[in-house]
């Protein structure tokens, strides 16, 4: 039997202690009351899992109670005694919504008999309800927790696209759920039962990322013993992910646009054709539209993969989402690690709510497995989350991939030059040792143009 907490309201003090005493008996936990503000006062103060009302309690009716006192409690089952045997009320009872009742005298057994069917009851309703709130969180999409607005349309724009095959761009920071969302898409697809291939273009060497995309003939270069497939063949009638797009290398792009628009590829050492259906999806933490301008990234390629465009919002603009990602790692994580953790103090949620989330749900998620490895109770307390930031008080930029900190350095660098050298780019070209051509050059992949930089004739 688990223990239950139970609620007693009679206006009958001795038989109120005699009750007490014998569901104390039985491991009950019993807090006993008289009257209707008490057991008001009682449910406001915390939950019960059943409770027992007498029907005549002096003024006051049983059975109203009972309905004054459900919205403090909805779900809580309710057995009413009823002294004189009455059947009318008794059903009367039941028909508003009691569990059972019983007549006094009764028998203690039957009561604890009754009390345990109406907490397994209890118990029933409350898995239930637990089970239809997990089954409105999630949606079409499975595990993908949406529960903000913001990402609740990029379910929505989703749904409608996941049946077609048009290219999807999938734009986000670091751990927002890029993979997540491509993932669902082809799942939802009716590629679903063909692969999913999933390849990152920056952790791949560009000398290796070509023959892992389009496969080899044997001999087609030294180390090439056999014939490789490659990952469009692989992913042949299913769905292909390319993540990190932005780090796919030049030479590489343009032979990628003509996956995208012959569905074809030729194998390195290859002159035949190999063709593929796919359903393209590319990912990517950079801004692919500065890419373009800064000469990183094809433009005739942008347009055709950025289609459709879906972005996701980084999780600090999308609080809503936090408390039940939380919960969800955290059932995870305490499943992993066989420790029984009921939830989070409301001071650890709060802290969760505060932080600003440069790495986005992955770095939440670690946070929640840390906290779970290191709590010894079953809570887990604000002082275990993300107790390094009280090490390093200040917030970090996230870092950037080398090339793009190298950009950004780059254009801050050459603006500096220009609002020194008030837009003479031969003085400009001069301090940074460079041709003027290259300069130029330099000027151009950043969009930038010297005459912006001109002062204007002083006036006087
Ligand atoms: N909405 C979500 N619901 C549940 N889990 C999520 C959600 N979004 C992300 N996650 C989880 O967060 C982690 C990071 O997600 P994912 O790998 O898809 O991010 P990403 O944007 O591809 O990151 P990166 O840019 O670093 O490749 C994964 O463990 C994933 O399961
Ligand atoms: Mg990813």
């Amino acid at each position: 039997m688990l223990p239950g907490k139970l609620l007693l309201i009679d206006d009958d003090g001795n038989l109120l202690k005699i009750i007490t005493m014998r569901l104390e008996s039985m491991g009950y936990d019993v807090t006993a009351v008289r009257d209707g503000e008490e057991a008001k006062g009682a449910l406001s103060a915390g939950r019960f899992d059943l409770a027992v009302i007498d029907l005549q309690l002096g003024e006051e009716n049983g059975i109203s109670l009972m309905e004054e006192l459900r919205p403090l409690q909805p779900g809580m089952p309710v057995i009413i005694l009823t002294a004189y045997g009455s059947i009318e009320s008794a059903v009367d009872a039941i028909k508003r919504g009691a569990y059972t009742y019983l007549t006094k005298p009764f028998d203690p057994r039957e009561l604890s008999l009754h009390i345990e069917r109406a907490l397994e009851t209890g118990r029933l309703t409350t898995e239930i309800e637990r089970l239809k709130g997990l089954l409105v969180e999630r949606n079409d999409f499975g595990e993908i927790v949406a529960r903000s607005e913001r990402m609740r349309r990029v379910l929505e724009v989703v749904s409608r696209i996941s049946g077609n095959d048009s290219t999807i761009c999938i734009q986000g920071e670091s751990g927002t759920g890029k993979e997540v969302i491509a993932r669902a898409i082809h799942m939802a697809s009716a590629r679903r039962d063909r692969p999913f291939v999933a390849i990152n273009c920056a952790a791949i060497p560009e000398g290796l990322l070509e023959s892992e995309l389009f496969g080899h003939e044997r001999g087609a270069f030294t180390g090439a013993i056999k014939n490789s497939k490659g990952l469009f063949a692989e992913a042949h009638e299913g769905t292909m992910l390319l993540d990190e797009m932005g780090d796919m290398p030049l030479a590489i792009q343009s032979k990628f646009l003509r996956v995208i628009q012959e569905r074809k590829f030729y194998p390195l050492g290859s002159t035949r054709p190999v063709a593929v259906d796919l359903r393209v999806i590319v990912a990517t933490n950079r801004n692919l539209e500065e890419l373009v301008k800064s000469g990183g990234f094809r433009e005739d390629l942008y347009y055709r993969v950025n289609v459709i465009p879906v972005t996701l919002p980084p999780l600090r603009e999308r609080l809503e989402d936090i408390p039940l990602l939380a919960e969800i790692f955290l059932r995870k994580f305490s499943c992993r690690m066989k420790k029984e953790i009921k939830g989070f103090t409301p001071g650890a949620l709060q802290h969760l709510m505060l932080h600003d989330w440069p790495g986005n749900v992955r770095e939440l998620e670690n946070a929640v497995e840390y906290a779970v490895a290191m709590t010894s109770s079953n809570f887990i307390t604000e002082e275990l989350i993300l107790p390094e930031k009280k090490r390093f008080p200040f917030s970090f930029e996230p870092m950037k991939p080398l090339k793009e900190a190298r950009e950004k350095f780059e254009r801050d660098y050459l603006s500096r030059l220009l609002e020194q050298t008030g837009g003479n780019v031969s003085n400009a070209a001069g301090i940074a040792g460079k041709y003027r051509s290259d300069f130029y050059l330099l000027l151009k992949k950043h969009g930038m143009n010297p005459a912006d930089f001109k002062k204007p004739p002083a006036m006087n």
